[in-house]
């Protein structure tokens, strides 16, 4: 027997296919146009405005999504057919019981949403559960407890608080002299005032890699398949990514148990779509770091090199359809950041960044920026990842930020 999939409806009529993004920013914008262009009805939840996805989607919402009273009615007045988290803040409870009850499904899962958005949920599965190789590590909830978790993994080590993402309130401690200090730096960078904090040995590695692994549905049998997109190679600063590119070269017995580790915590968590497997890599040897479940940032290369990126093949995942991983170019991604604190912000410059036609780049539409805020993103396509790492390096440069 043939498997069905989903059926489409007319969005803003009574039979649409309507799906409700709780966090929307830049990946999510690109996560709605897939699915827009797939004829689904978007709706588009966050805390603040005319975040970016809420620009493309059918209807927005304002609200404070750890707020489990402000999400239960949201979703109450949506009926949404999937509910997609695109953030880790969110009143996971209310997921899992959406889920238990049958009201919509979550993506992946409400049990990946729910492990995932907790350092020490997903780090537990993954090592103690699936006994896959990790850093070693320590979870402390108190400065005592702290310090002595610190000497036990000795130094260097990396302190992140467990409910945290993009590297904030994380710190590499060097010795015993800056344990304090990497405590109350915690406890400032944190989602919630929740205080525990994981500490982690450091990994001697070669490279780091995003290793995106699609759950989709076979168009025929219906049954769950897994399929890996090329490794992302990619660089981080304080915890956040600059630039990323694809393929990164490694060995063929490193790329196996890549997929390997990514097989196992992507089956774990369960459900439809793309997961963003962070690994660290040295010669044969891979540890596992983390996981999304969801597209991941340094994926935003997949829009240069892939006939489906990302985005798109976690929209066709979702909604029960066949995807494609295949890369047909080399490419580079390089981070655009508003580099000042200010509403209102213009980009001027575009026409020298687009001027090589293996350039393209995103403006993200955010109408507030930081320092360090990603605005936007520039892509480019080369024969090697070099080039295109120095091409996308350049194309960002000609993008230049003006104050109104
Ligand atoms: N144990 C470790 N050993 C070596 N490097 C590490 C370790 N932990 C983290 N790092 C470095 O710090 C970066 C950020 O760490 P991690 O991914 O855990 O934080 P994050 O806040 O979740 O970041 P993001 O949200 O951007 O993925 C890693 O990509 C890696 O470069
Ligand atoms: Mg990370």
């Amino acid at each position: 027997m043939i498997y069905m999939s989903v059926t489409i409806g007319t969005p803003l009529q009574a039979s649409a296919f309507k799906v409700l993004l709780l966090g929307s920013g830049e990946l999510g914008k690109e996560v709605v146009i897939s699915l827009q262009r797939l004829g689904v009805e978007v709706h588009a939840a966050d805390r603040y405005d005319h975040a970016p996805a809420m620009q493309v989607a059918h209807y927005s919402y304002t609200l404070n999504m750890a707020d489990a009273e402000e999400l239960k009615q949201l979703i109450e007045q949506v009926k949404p057919n999937l509910i997609i988290p695109e953030i880790e803040a969110i009143a996971t409870q209310v997921l899992v019981d959406i889920e238990e009850q049958k009201i919509a499904t979550v993506i992946p899962s409400a049990k990946a949403v729910n492990l995932t958005m907790n350092r020490e949920g997903i780090r537990r599965l993954a090592a103690e559960e699936l006994g896959l190789p990790t850093s070693a590590y320590r979870f402390a909830d108190s400065i005592e407890s702290f310090r002595a978790a610190c000497d036990d993994i000795g130094y260097p080590n990396f302190v992140k608080p467990v409910m945290s993402s993009s590297g904030k309130g994380q710190s590499r401690v060097k010795s015993f002299d800056e344990v304090d200090a990497a405590w109350e730096y915690a406890q400032t960078g944190g989602r919630v005032n929740q205080g525990k904090v994981i500490v982690e040995s450091q990994i001697d590695f070669d490279f780091e890699i995003t290793l995106l692994t699609v759950r989709a549905k076979n168009a025929e049998t219906g049954e769950i398949e897994t399929q890996y997109c090329d490794p992302i190679g990619h660089r981080q600063d304080a915890g956040d990514y600059v630039e990323s590119w694809q393929p990164q070269a490694m060995t063929a017995a490193a790329l196996g148990e890549s997929k390997r580790i990514a097989h196992k915590v992507t089956a774990a968590l369960g459900g439809c779509g793309i997961f963003g497997v962070e690994l660290f890599v040295k010669g044969d040897k891979v540890w596992f770091s983390e996981v999304s479940p969801r597209p991941h940032d340094t994926g935003l290369v997949t829009l240069a090199s892939q006939f489906q990126s990302e985005f798109e093949l976690h929209a066709r995942a979702i909604l029960g359809l066949p995807v494609n991983t295949t890369r047909h170019s080399v490419a580079a991604s390089a981070v655009i950041y508003a580099g000042v604190d200010d509403h209102n912000l213009s980009f001027s410059g575009l026409n020298l960044a687009l001027s090589n036609p293996d350039t393209d780049l995103r403006l993200f539409g955010k109408p507030e920026g930081f320092k360090r805020r990603r605005m936007g993103v520039a892509t480019a396509r080369a024969e090697t990842t070099d080039q295109a790492r120095e091409l996308a390096l350049h194309t960002a440069t000609q993008v230049s930020v003006q104050q109104n």
